[in-house]
C-alpha cells in the first residue's frame, strides 16, 4: 500500500455488501496503527462498541449510530438546560431523525469530529486517522455526499454551518481519501465500477485512492497441470474415492481461479497500480492474528 494512503485523515473503506470491507477496514487499521498513526476503526452500523474500545496497540474502535451522536452533538453545542430539555424531547427527536439525511449527517458529523485534532468531545485524545467501515457502495456513496446536500439546501443556520465545514473536509483529497473492496466475481466488480463513476460526478467529485480485490483465490496450477489432473481423474476406478474427490476440489478451484482471473484482468485494467490483491484465507474465522496477516500485505 502507497504510504501516502496512511497520511490522509479520513479513510472511507466502501463495497459490495459482504466482499470484506470491515475486515479490509480492521486490516487497515492494524497497518497504519503498526506505522505508529493512532488509529479508529468506526462502523456506522451502530451495533458494535458504543465506547471508543482498544482492539490492539494503537488501534481503537467504535460504533457510530446516529442518536447518541445526536446527544452528543446536542450536549457540546447547546448550552446547559437547552439541550437537557431538546435531549428529552422525544417529539424533537422523532422529528430530527425522520428529516431525510439526517441520520447520515449526523453520523458524518461524528466521524469529521473523530477525525480532528482538536475532539470536541470533552476529554477524547485525538486520533492520527479513522477509518471507516461505511455500508454497502450505494449507501457509501450517498452518505459521503450527505454533508454537501445539507449545506446547498440549508445555507444559513447552524446546521448549514456545521455541514458545509464537513463538505469542505470531505472533498479535500488530503484530508479525506474513498477505497473500495471488492472480489474477483462480476458483480462486485461490476459495483466496484460504478461506485467509481457515481463518486467521479456530482459537485464535489472524489477518486477511489485505492481498490482492494480481496479474498482472491490461489492460482494453483497450468492449464497443462489442469488437463493433466482432469485424465487422471477420468483414470482413476471408483472405488478410490478419496483420490477422486481430491482431484475434483483441485479441477473445481482451478476453475474458480480462472474466474478470478478474467475479473482481476478487469479491476487491474481499470485501477492499475492503484489495485492491491489480499488473498483468501483458509481458515475457520477471520481474528485478529488472520488480520495481522492482511495488514502486512498491507503495510506502507
Ligand atoms: N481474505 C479473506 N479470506 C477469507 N475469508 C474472508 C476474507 N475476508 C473476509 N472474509 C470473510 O468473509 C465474510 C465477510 O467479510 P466481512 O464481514 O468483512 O464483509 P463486509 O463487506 O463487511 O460484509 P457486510 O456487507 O455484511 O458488512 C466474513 O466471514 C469474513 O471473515
Ligand atoms: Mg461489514
Amino acid at each position: 500500500m502507497s504510504p501516502e494512503l496512511f497520511s490522509h485523515r479520513l479513510i472511507f473503506v466502501t463495497g459490495k455488501g459482504g466482499v470484506g470491507k470491515t475486515t479490509v477496514a480492521l486490516a487497515l487499521g492494524l497497518a497504519a496503527a503498526a506505522a505508529g498513526r493512532r488509529t479508529i476503526v468506526a462502523d456506522i452500523q451502530g451495533s458494535g462498541e458504543q465506547q471508543e474500545a482498544e482492539l490492539a496497540p494503537g488501534l481503537f474502535r467504535l460504533s457510530v449510530d446516529p442518536q447518541s451522536a445526536m446527544d452528543e452533538y446536542l450536549l457540546v453545542k447547546v448550552p446547559g438546560p437547552a439541550a437537557q430539555l431538546l435531549r428529552q424531547s422525544r417529539l424533537f427527536a422523532a422529528f430530527a431523525m425522520a428529516t431525510p439525511g439526517m441520520r447520515e449527517l449526523l453520523c458524518m458529523g461524528k466521524l469529521w469530529e473523530l477525525a480532528q485534532f482538536e475532539r470536541r468531545t470533552p476529554d477524547a485524545d485525538a486520533y492520527d486517522l479513522v477509518v471507516v467501515d461505511a455500508p454497502a457502495s450505494g449507501h457509501g456513496a450517498a452518505i459521503l455526499r450527505t454533508p454537501r446536500t445539507f449545506a446547498d439546501i440549508a445555507q444559513v443556520g447552524p446546521i448549514a454551518h456545521q455541514a458545509q465545514t464537513i463538505a469542505a473536509t470531505l472533498r479535500d483529497p488530503e484530508f479525506t481519501a474513498v477505497v473500495a473492496v471488492s472480489t474477483a466475481e462480476e458483480m462486485p466488480v461490476n459495483e466496484t465500477l460504478e461506485l467509481r463513476d457515481a463518486l467521479a460526478t456530482g459537485p464535489d467529485p472524489l477518486e477511489l485512492q485505492a481498490v482492494i480485490l480481496n479474498a482472491r483465490y490461489p492460482d494453483r496450477f497450468t492449464t497443462a497441470q489442469a488437463s493433466a489432473i482432469a485424465a487422471a481423474l477420468a483414470r482413476t476406478p471408483a472405488p478410490a474415492d478419496g483420490v477422486r474427490s481430491a482431484l475434483s476440489v483441485a479441477l473445481t478451484e482451478h476453475a474458480r481461479a480462472r474466474r478470478e482471473a478474467a475479473q482481476a484482468q478487469r479491476l487491474s485494467a481499470a485501477f492499475g497500480p492503484r489495485l492491491l490483491t489480499l488473498p483468501y484465507l483458509f481458515e475457520p474465522a477471520i481474528e485478529l492474528p488472520q488480520l495481522r496477516r492482511l495488514a502486512a500485505e498491507l503495510s506502507p
